[in-house]
């Protein structure tokens, strides 16, 4: 997908307002291996880094644009790669201590991260299986998800790409969030051998100065898809009929933006064999 890092970074306090609660759920600690899935521009992997000194810290991301950003934060065990999560977790064996001395292609992951990227990922059940076992036993999911698909700024989306002339132009496409629940998760998990996942929901306040702002905030992710499949041509339209439905479901000034965010830490029981 077309990702902009400087349309992200509009609301880059914002957007990193969860990190530290999320970190605050793991145990970060020296000498660990930890992956980060759905890096963007890798600041917040590089904090990782200095979170968990001597440890190897790899970014992730399929956005070349948004890695370009990453690069320059290289460093002794902090390393980045185009590489989708779907394409890491199918490539990634799981660990397997009855297999220890065999050679691996890659490490297992002492932490699974991930920072308000799983949600581009469809089917969390199938995912979150996936996940579970790139992990060892002791090792740890620490993951933030947005949950806020039912707020008017996404619902109102959704509405205009249904509706003409953008829904020929997009050839229908509408994509919906597959964030599920949090009492899935935390179900999920269990059935997944972990036996108290933390699983929980937040809502992070976010002052805007108004409607157009959080229109700009959107831009930066959830239109992102369909920026990307509409003609140039027809962004104007697009961002001009969002503005005025905006404006007039979100008129106050300035505008509290109520966003949603599900937080999720879930450890394997350290003495757990291999899933
Ligand atoms: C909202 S940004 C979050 C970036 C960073 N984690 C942060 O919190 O600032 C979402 C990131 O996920 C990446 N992304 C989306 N779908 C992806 C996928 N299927 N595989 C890998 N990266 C993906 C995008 O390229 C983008 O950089």
């Amino acid at each position: 997908m077309a990702w902009n890092p400087a349309q992200y970074d509009l609301f880059r306090d914002e957007r990193y307002a969860p990190f530290s609660d999320l970190v605050a759920l793991g145990r970060f600690r020296p000498g660990l291996r930890i992956v980060d899935l759905g890096c963007g521009t890798g600041e917040l992997t590089a904090r990782l880094a200095t979170l968990s000194p001597g440890s190897q810290v790899l970014g992730i991301d399929s956005s070349a644009a948004m890695l370009a950003q990453a690069q320059p934060l290289t460093q002794p065990g902090l390393t980045f790669r185009t590489q989708s999560i779907e394409a890491f977790v199918e490539a990634t064996p799981p660990p397997r201590p009855s297999l220890a001395a065999e050679p691996r292609t890659e490490p297992a992951w002492d932490i699974v991260f991930s920072h308000a990227a799983l949600q581009w990922v469809d089917d969390h059940p199938t995912l979150f299986a996936r996940l579970i076992r790139l992990l060892p036993p002791g090792g740890q999911l620490v993951l933030q998800m947005p949950s806020n698909h039912d707020h008017p700024s996404h619902a109102i989306v959704r509405d205009v790409v249904r509706s003409e002339p953008f829904a020929s132009q997009l050839g229908g496409y509408l994509r919906r969030s597959p964030v599920l629940p949090i009492h899935h998760y935390a179900e999920l998990l269990f059935r997944l051998g972990i036996p108290r996942p933390t699983v929980i929901e937040k809502v992070y306040a976010h002052i805007l100065p108004d409607a157009h702002a959080v229109l700009q905030w959107v831009r930066g992710t959830l239109l992102v898809p369909y920026l990307e499949r509409l003609p140039t041509e027809q962004h104007a339209e697009f961002l001009s009929v969002l503005s005025q439905r905006f404006a007039a479901a979100m008129p106050d000034r300035p505008y509290f933006y109520g966003f949603r965010r599900i937080l999720i830490a879930a450890e394997r029981p350290p003495e757990q064999a291999s899933i």
